[in-house]
């Protein structure tokens, strides 16, 4: 006789199983970084003659980060997981996950880099993750499966991209680069993620980057559109799975490759579900991206984090994340904002990294930009970065990484 058809009166009250209560899984902290430098979307419309309305209304963007000669998605990863690790130490951290579309080498995994950098214990873990901008979602959600088997461990996340495109296009006023940190934990200091998920896939060739390039090929109209179907159809997935009301959810944070594709995506879900929209809803979740350009598999990221340093209100509301990975991969969660998230929050931190940028003339960023990509060559970078750790160059055809000493 299974347990289902024991009459529930022959048991002694005694053995009935205590009640559990529900694990709360989540994002413990985030931390960010950028590149060194920054270019304003004004000079770059004014060598190429565009309206900077264009810019700043029309694709929702002020400026872009650059990393500098000696910057990576490595060195990015490395300084933002280094702001978490000496918050929290390594305690419990036995996986390390690195997404990421603009990978540094086809094999080794970026992580491995970031885990000799901060000397992490040996015993642990690392994998790199791959699908467009969606790999930090991934990455998250396998975090949360991990947690949820094993309560007393953590799992170090980062999310680290250089996003390019070829100059003298349409998508270059839409590059940029950063990475995010996240420590996902058991009874989470920031966020609580409910366990419903709305996920959508369709195979689409919206942007794209072969092996044997450096910058992304894009059909940008086609990127809207596959970013809209993505979010409503993840949006219906996520209601069908159990998912909240429109109503019961307080902020939108969406993936950010220019933040009017995530006002695009957003009215139209409004116009699906049948609620009013206020765009001003989204505006603080965008105050870093607007800055930042696409960090790919950061952005989302990137955009909870100014929700939660620029936002006072949200403490045990319901917010809800939206990441789309073209090609095509989108994935809604929501969370629960702890009620003290503010006393864990480290405002003014990444206002001041982004305030810290050395700008570049449009001369200098096209340099860069025509130095930047990956190479086996062996090659050694000058030292400009000011951050905790640095690109040292290409030795014997493998990439070299040293600390600076700096913070
Ligand atoms: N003032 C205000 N708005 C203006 C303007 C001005 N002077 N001039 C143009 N605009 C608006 C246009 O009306 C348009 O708005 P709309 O889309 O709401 O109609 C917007 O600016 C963009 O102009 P448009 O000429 O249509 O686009 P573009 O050919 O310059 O390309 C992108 C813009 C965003 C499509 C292009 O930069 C791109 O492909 N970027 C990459 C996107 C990406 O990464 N996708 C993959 C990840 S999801």
């Amino acid at each position: 006789m299974t347990a289902q058809q024991q009459p529930a009166q022959q048991q002694p009250a005694q053995q009935q199983p205590a009640q559990q209560q529900p694990l709360s899984v989540g994002i413990h902290d985030i931390a960010i970084a950028t590149g060194h430098h920054v270019l304003e979307l004004d000079d770059l419309a004014e060598r190429l003659g565009v309206d900077p309305a264009k810019y700043h209304v029309g694709i929702g963007q002020d400026a872009f980060s650059v990393p500098a000669p000696d910057e990576d998605i490595v060195t990015m990863g490395a300084a933002a997981a280094k702001e978490v690790i000496d918050r929290h130490g390594v305690e419990g951290i036995r996986t390390v996950l690195f997404a990421t579309e603009s990978g540094v080498d086809q094999s080794k995994a970026a992580g491995v880099y970031v885990h000799g950098l901060l000397g992490l214990p040996q015993n642990v873990r690392v994998v790199e993750l791959k699908q467009a901008c969606y790999g930090g979602t991934a990455a998250v959600q396998l975090a949360l499966g991990i947690i949820a088997r094993a309560p007393h461990e953590r799992v170090l996340v980062i999310a680290a991209d250089v996003a390019r495109y070829d100059v003298d296009t349409a998508a270059e006023p839409t590059q940029g680069a950063g990475a995010a940190a996240i420590l996902v934990s058991a009874d989470p200091d920031l966020v609580e993620i409910e366990p419903a998920a709305g996920v959508f896939t369709a195979d689409v060739d919206d942007f794209w980057r072969p092996n044997d390039r450096s910058t992304a090929l894009v059909d940008g109209r086609l990127s809207v559109s596959a970013y809209v179907d993505a979010f409503v159809g993840a949006w219906d997935d996520l209601a069908a799975q159990g998912g909240p009301a429109y109503e019961d959810i307080v902020r939108f944070v969406h993936h950010q490759p220019f933040t009017k594709m995530a006002l695009k995506a957003h009215r139209k879900l409004t116009q699906h579900v049948g609620v009013p929209f206020d765009e001003s809803e989204l505006a603080t979740g965008f105050t870093y991206n607007r800055q930042t350009g696409n960090t790919y598999t950061a952005s989302l990221w990137i955009g909870l984090a100014a929700l939660l340093d620029l936002d006072d209100d949200l403490g045990g509301e319901r917010i809800a994340l939206f990441s789309y990975g073209s090609g095509s991969v989108g994935e809604l969660v929501t969370g629960i904002v702890r009620p003290d998230y503010r006393d864990h929050r480290r405002q003014g931190r990444v206002g001041a990294l982004l305030a810290a940028r050395v700008p570049l003339s449009v001369d200098a960023y096209r340099e860069l930009h025509a130095s930047g990509a990956a190479t086996s060559v062996d090659v050694e970078r000058p030292r400009v970065t000011a951050a905790p750790y640095r690109f040292v160059g290409v030795r014997g055809g493998a990439r070299h990484y040293e600390a600076t000493g700096q913070d």
